[in-house]
């Protein structure tokens, strides 16, 4: 086990552009959650996920297995998640993510491919284990610094998501 204590809330952002437009939404919606205190951005893992023995990649598993949320987002390729998003997913074990509960967002360019957070990405957290009370949050790349669209995702989500014990002080980025 990692000596680092469980992370409240997670972000893991499956794309492989680094602090991309996803990256920002998912910590924007994790600061409505009270602040991610684990960032998992897979752009800095992606030569390691087909690698068994890389060390790191086991132990991000292992943190974002012990978070209490985590806020799970991937930018739209081709109407569904990314394979660097399913790439690291496919490193947890059968029901890896069992309690757990997990906020599906995805990004897109258009608004076509709005409900792959139902179709794609909720169906394989589920499978995972995770619990997922609440619809996933969709955003237009182009809208992703405006406010609406986290208001409206949580103007339904918020009674549907656990109550979180208060932020640690100590915020990491792995
Ligand atoms: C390979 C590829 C496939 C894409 N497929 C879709 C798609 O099917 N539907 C869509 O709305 N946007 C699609 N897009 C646009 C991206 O989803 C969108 O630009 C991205 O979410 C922006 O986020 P980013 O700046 O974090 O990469 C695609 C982009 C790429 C590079």
């Amino acid at each position: 086990m990692s000596a680092r204590a469980a992370a409240r809330v997670a972000v893991v952002v499956g794309n492989p552009k680094p602090r991309s437009r996803t990256y920002e939404s998912a910590l924007t919606l994790a600061d409505r959650l009270g602040g991610a205190d684990l960032v998992v951005d897979l752009a800095d893992h992606a030569s390691e996920l087909f690698d068994r023995e890389a060390p790191r990649v086991a132990e991000l598993v292992e943190e974002v297995a012990s978070s209490l949320v985590v806020v799970v987002a991937s930018p739209t390729y081709k109407a569904t998640y990314t394979g660097l998003l399913k790439a690291f997913l496919d490193r947890f074990p059968h029901q890896g993510l069992g309690g757990v509960t997990a906020i599906p967002l995805m990004l897109g360019a258009s608004p076509v491919h709005a409900l792959a957070t139902e179709h794609g990405l909720r169906p394989l957290l589920v499978e995972l284990g995770a619990t997922v009370p609440t619809r996933g949050l969709y955003v237009l790349d182009s809208e992703h610094d405006r406010r609406e669209p986290y208001d409206a995702w949580f103007a339904t989500a918020e009674q549907l998501l656990p109550t979180l014990p208060a932020p640690a002080l100590e915020v990491t980025s792995a």
